[in-house]
């Protein structure tokens, strides 16, 4: 990584940013916006994409989205936060994006097939849903980001994009539009508090940054462990158990949590005790974030967005000129 680097991402604002987020994502950009020219985006089009039924709860959520940012540290000194509807740049660069990926190679991507599977449309598919991972294409070139911190259900995202670039400097023979890589994080995936998926907002199995210590206790209370470790002096199992993965991704001390396996499989280390540990941990992550939180006004965030919209246009301005002049236009 050199210095001249431009990195971008983004979060689609239907809910409040969870545990999920600040593992996967969050808490690489706390680095990289140290480093490289860092550029954050609240994707209230591609929100809207599934949720074109319910613009409120996509507008109420981009303030929350950008207090949770702010919450974790993210510094509007440091990196750019902008709101995607304010540039609208970007829907011109789809616009030309369009025409450069068929309707088979949007079916193939995995992501979006996930996706399509959990929703009802059967037959009816929104076609701004289909083509979102072209949206987001704009979003990466039209800043020339190489460098996109993301969760690893992105990479399919950033695999297009980069075709899209190959194409697009091949046919128009032009060197405007760049490629980029995604940056993962060691916890890839944060498992959700159910046990059985992702922790997601919309399946309700995440603790959010900016859950009341209550909320968060008894969400740990609940937590699956193992179903079959009844007694304390029951061998017990880490793989699955969903109180070890939270550890595994929050507790710093890894040499005290490889004893705790041990001891867990052995038998004679029961499940209160590690909740409570998890309780400790996450409790000392999630307080200093509740309280920046709090602290943040409303007029803060807009003067925020204002600013970082505007410089965003401005880059975005630049090279969608760039990119209709490689076509002729
Ligand atoms: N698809 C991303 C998500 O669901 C959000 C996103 C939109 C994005 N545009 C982006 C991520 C550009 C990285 C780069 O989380």
């Amino acid at each position: 990584m050199n210095e001249a680097q431009t990195a971008l991402t983004a979060d689609r604002p239907t809910g409040h940013l969870h545990l999920g987020h600040y593992v996967g994502s969050l808490k690489n950009r706390l680095v990289l916006q140290g480093k490289h020219k860092c550029l954050i985006m609240i994707a209230d089009v591609q929100a809207l994409s599934d949720n074109f039924d319910n613009p409120q709860k996509v507008k109420e959520n981009i303030k929350e989205v950008c207090k949770d940012y702010l919450a974790v540290g993210l510094n509007p000194d440091k990196c750019t936060i902008f709101v995607q509807s304010r540039v609208p740049e970007l829907s011109e660069l789809t616009m030309y994006y369009l025409n450069l990926v068929t309707l088979a190679r949007l079916e193939r991507n995995p992501t979006v097939k996930a996706e399509l599977k959990q929703k009802d449309w059967e037959d009816s598919i929104p076609m701004g849903f289909l083509c979102y991972p072209i949206s987001q294409a704009a979003d990466i070139t039209a800043f020339k980001a190489t460098l996109i911190p993301v969760g690893e259900d992105q990479l399919p995202m950033i695999e297009l994009s980069n075709e899209i670039v190959r194409r697009f400097n091949r046919l128009y023979n032009s060197d405007v539009l760049v490629e980029s890589e995604a940056v993962l994080s060691d916890t890839k995936r944060l498992i959700g508090i159910d046990g059985k998926s992702k922790a997601s907002k919309s399946l309700n199995n995440a603790i959010f940054l900016s859950d009341s210590e209550k909320n968060i206790k008894e969400k740990i209370n609940n937590m699956y462990t193992d179903p079959n470790h009844i007694k304390i002096t029951d061998p017990g199992t880490v793989e699955g158990n969903v109180v070890f993965a939270y550890l595994d991704a929050f507790f710093e001390d890894k040499q005290e949590l490889v004893s705790l396996k041990k001891q867990y499989t052995k038998g004679g280390l029961g499940d209160s005790v590690l909740k409570s540990l998890l309780n400790d941990v996450l409790q000392a992550l999630l307080k200093p974030i509740r309280e920046k939180r709090e602290s943040i006004l409303d007029d803060d965030i807009e003067k925020i967005l204002i600013d970082g919209s505007r410089a965003a246009r401005n880059v975005s301005q630049n090279t969608l000129r760039e990119v209709k002049e490689a076509i002729g236009l």
